[in-house]
């Protein structure tokens, strides 16, 4: 016989039918309810067994943790909450779980202690709620770019470019650590140290993804991306997913109303396609609310907060508009916000950006125009030749989710700019070589995976959205 989902048999409205399923113990109660999960969905199915006619054995083994096959009946639910449950008339022990050492007990356990035990977190409403999210969210982002004509490329991972010029790379090493290529002056050549040249983990798609879109029109790659960043902050991995889409004859005016309608696309389809993982995360942040001073608590609910980014225009400020409104506004030392007045120039901190979107304009900010000395090389000169045409997407709890850009398409400006950051020619010559042959506008845009993760759960630390959480810190499985 077919063997059914939690999910199917809890939608099933015909009962007294013969139905088989296999899953995880939950709990165990008076020797009689079995409440099963298996990660079809976030609600358990209530097994009833017949213990009179259970061999003792057997129902001792029916532990939390345990794996098992229950053949039985399904029939309309006496108890509240569900319609339906099984009346067990087979219950086979797949595998056992030692209760005495089985880490996840049935209450509640920090989240810390959870990351702890990542291999197993997902047995909890919690983390299978969150990673069914992101599954959703992986699906929706393909979905969306599929539907708008776009290609799915794959950019590699080992590369020799830097694509931010941030100097954050993780080095892909082949050198034999006994025996070293050396320099002149006797020290490691670590630039020989793949096969004899120098390769690195990307830090992004974006320039490969530039020379597709600068054929193919209009491409997106999604994929791992590697910081070698010393930062310990709740948003912060040194492996984190992006979503990088890059469209050519596209200006920056484009770029923002894609995201826009790209963000808004994609939270749509959560809410159309998995409530009962929200309406589970929206209660855990209530709880949780309850818990921080008032000050911290979430002022609207998690499925409320969607609809809302969803329901209302991105507002696009540029970033002198931004200076001049943080400059203006006072610093309030007993609210969350104490923020310094920004001098022109100076890159945002999280707590600006933050003011900008929570108290300022209470609706996610598109900002754009920024300083060309704090942001990377490629990015499109504008005619003040002070400021680029970059944007940054800030949303409310998160801060930036997404960085992109007009890309600079003058091949002249953009040999001067990386003369100007010492960055090689010889380096990036394929890069240059898309501006000598057909250049054109195009702009692009980078989304941080796990902060749209973030975002959707309301998990407040990015270690808790990601399966294996890779931190300066934290790579241990
Ligand atoms: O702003 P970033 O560095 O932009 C780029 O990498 C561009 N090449 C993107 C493009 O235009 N194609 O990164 C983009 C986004 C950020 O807005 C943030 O959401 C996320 O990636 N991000 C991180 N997420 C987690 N951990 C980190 N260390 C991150 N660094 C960036
Ligand atoms: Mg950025």
């Amino acid at each position: 016989m077919k063997i059914s989902t939690v999910s199917e048999l809890l939608s099933q409205d015909i009962t007294l039918i013969d139905v088989e399923i296999k899953g995880w113990v939950r709990t165990f109660r008076a020797n009689r309810f079995i409440a099963l999960n298996d990660g079809s969905t976030i609600n358990n199915i209530q097994c009833v067994v017949d213990f009179e006619n259970t061999d003792e054995a057997i129902l001792k083994r029916i532990t939390t943790g345990a794996a098992i096959h229950i053949k039985g009946l399904l029939v309309e639910s006496q108890g509240k909450g569900q319609n339906v449950e099984i009346q067990a008339t087979s219950i086979e022990i797949l595998g056992d779980s030692d209760p005495e050492t089985y880490p996840i007990q049935p209450k509640k356990h920090s989240l810390e202690f959870l990351r702890e035990n990542a291999h197993l977190r997902t047995r909890t409403n919690t983390f299978s709620a969150v990673m069914r999210l992101r599954s959703a969210l992986s699906f929706a982002i393909h979905k969306y770019f599929n539907d708008n004509g776009f290609y799915y490329m794959h950019t590699p991972i080992i590369t020799g470019s830097d694509a931010e010029g941030a100097g954050e790379m993780f080095r892909v090493s082949t050198l034999d650590a006994k025996n070293p290529p050396l320099t002149e002056d006797g020290s490691v050549d670590f630039t020989k140290d793949f096969f004899g040249k120098e390769a690195n983990l990307t830090v992004s798609g974006q320039l490969e993804a530039e020379t597709y879109a600068m054929s193919l029109g209009k491409v997106y790659t999604f994929g791992p991306t590697f910081r070698a960043e010393n930062s310990n902050t709740s948003r912060h991995l040194s492996e984190f997913w992006m979503i990088e889409p890059e469209v050519a004859f596209m200006d920056l005016d484009g770029n923002m109303d894609l995201a826009e309608d790209f963000m808004k696309s994609v939270l749509n389809y959560v809410l159309e396609n998995n409530k009962e993982d929200l309406a589970f995360l929206e209660q855990r942040q209530a709880q949780e609310d309850k818990s921080k001073p008032q000050a911290e608590r979430n002022e609207m609910t998690l499925t409320d907060k969607l609809r809302f980014v969803v329901d209302n225009n991105f507002k696009r400020v540029s970033y002198t508009e931004a200076i001049d409104i943080l400059r203006n506004s006072k610093p309030n030392k007993k609210k969350k916000f104490q923020y310094l007045i920004n001098e022109w120039g100076a890159d945002l901190q999280s707590e600006h950006e933050r003011f900008l979107v929570e108290k300022h304009f209470k609706c996610p900010v598109i900002l754009f125009d920024y300083p060309a000395n704090i942001k990377a090389f490629y990015m499109r000169l504008n005619e003040d030749e002070k400021t680029v045409r970059a944007m940054d997407i800030l949303f409310p709890g998160i801060g930036e989710i997404v960085g992109g850009s007009q890309r600079e398409e003058r091949l002249e400006v953009l040999k001067e700019k990386m003369a100007a950051l010492d960055i090689p020619e010889e380096e990036l010559w394929w890069y240059l070589d898309l501006r000598k042959y057909g250049t054109a506008v195009h702009s692009g845009f980078g989304l941080g995976f796990e902060r749209l993760v973030m975002f959707v759960t309301g998990m407040g630390n990015i270690r808790d959205v990601i399966p294996y959480p890779r931190t300066p810190q934290n790579a241990e499985f």
